[in-house]
């Protein structure tokens, strides 16, 4: 799970910046010249790309919700307003929870925004039946998640080092079947890893969902909690870090091996980390110092219907 320093994230989040560009730009086309009542980004972190949303509808009040509390702090002291607030709270939480957060209200959210926050959460389902459940009839949400990147395979191979193969072996060569003990875990790669690994490895085998699965899933979690898809897509995309040092700050903030880690040995994992990207990846690039990966993230935009009776696939 994430564990970055706010104002480090704040500086460092232009991937999801480049990405936040598909909201941005869906919300012009949408409500250009409309005004909206009530608009919620869930897990806004810093809140730098809450700020972007907000200023590009016209909105009477705008809330960042995210379930980190430094980050919630220094989105609410650096970019809180008369129009913008930043709260504490878990969208994965039971209704009666997310409903107490003063300002939501069941039916009462014109818009839902997310930035590369969903492929993170511990219950995407949960997640999806509370956006649904705030959202106004006719109310709309635009969602951004990360959903692959040609690092995947090279990140993995750091759980069959020598050093470290054994506390890999012993927390993820179990049953198939059985639930994640590691809670804050990023549910969009683990769960496939312990779904998919082929059995007779000692190691997780990484395996991707096929495109087809994986916008199958995320068209079947807002048809089951009643919204109507208008989009679900994968989208193949490229971001160019412009140091070494920005790509390895990335690279840090999204190690979700580090969890299975012993916290007194995690700087030396981190070593060993960096030195297997450094040798595996970062030193055949072509265009060093600059760093290019290929990646894809998935878009999603779906509706409330209006009333009852309104069929789906608007
Ligand atoms: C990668 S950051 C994205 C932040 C920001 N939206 C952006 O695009 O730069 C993911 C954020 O989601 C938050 N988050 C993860 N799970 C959450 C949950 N269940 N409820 C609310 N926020 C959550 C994290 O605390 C983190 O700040």
């Amino acid at each position: 799970m994430m564990n970055v320093l706010p104002e480090l994230y704040d500086q460092s989040n232009n991937l999801q910046k480049q990405d936040s560009q598909f909201i941005l730009q869906s919300l012009k086309n949408d409500y250009d010249k409309r005004h909206i009542g009530l608009l919620i980004d869930v897990g806004c972190g810093s809140g730098n790309i809450t700020q972007d949303i907000v200023h590009c509808v016209d909105v009477d009040k705008a809330m960042g919700l995210d379930l980190n509390q430094p980050m919630v702090e220094y989105a609410q002291k650096i970019y809180g307003n008369k129009v913008l607030s930043f709260h504490l709270g878990d969208i994965c939480d039971q209704w009666d929870k997310v409903s107490s957060i003063p300002g939501i209200v069941e039916n009462g959210v014109d818009i839902v925004t997310s930035s590369y926050c969903l492929h993170w959460v511990s219950d995407q389902s949960k997640a999806m039946s509370n956006v649904a459940r705030m959202l106004k009839p006719g109310g709309k949400c635009y969602l951004t998640m990360f959903s692959w990147s040609q690092l995947l395979p090279i990140q993995e191979q750091i759980t069959f080092h020598p050093r470290w193969a054994n506390i890999f072996r012993q927390h993820l060569a179990t049953d198939p079947e059985e639930k994640p003990t590691i809670k804050q875990t990023n549910s969009e790669l683990e769960m496939p890893i312990r779904a998919r690994r082929k059995s007779s490895a000692p190691f997780p085998v990484f395996e991707i969902p096929s495109i087809e699965e994986r916008t199958k899933k995320w068209s079947d979690l807002c048809t089951q909690c009643g919204l109507d898809t208008i989009e679900v897509k994968v989208n193949d995309s490229t971001f160019t870090y412009d140091d070494i040092e920005g790509f390895k700050g990335e690279l840090q903030s999204l190690c979700h091996y580090l969890s299975y880690i012993p916290e007194d040995q995690r700087d030396q994992f981190m070593n060993d980390y960096f030195e297997h990207m450094d040798n595996c990846y970062i030193k055949r690039q072509e265009t060093l110092p600059k760093v290019k990966v290929d990646y894809q993230f998935m878009s999603v935009i779906a509706r409330k219907p209006s009333n009852q009776s309104e069929t789906s696939n608007n």
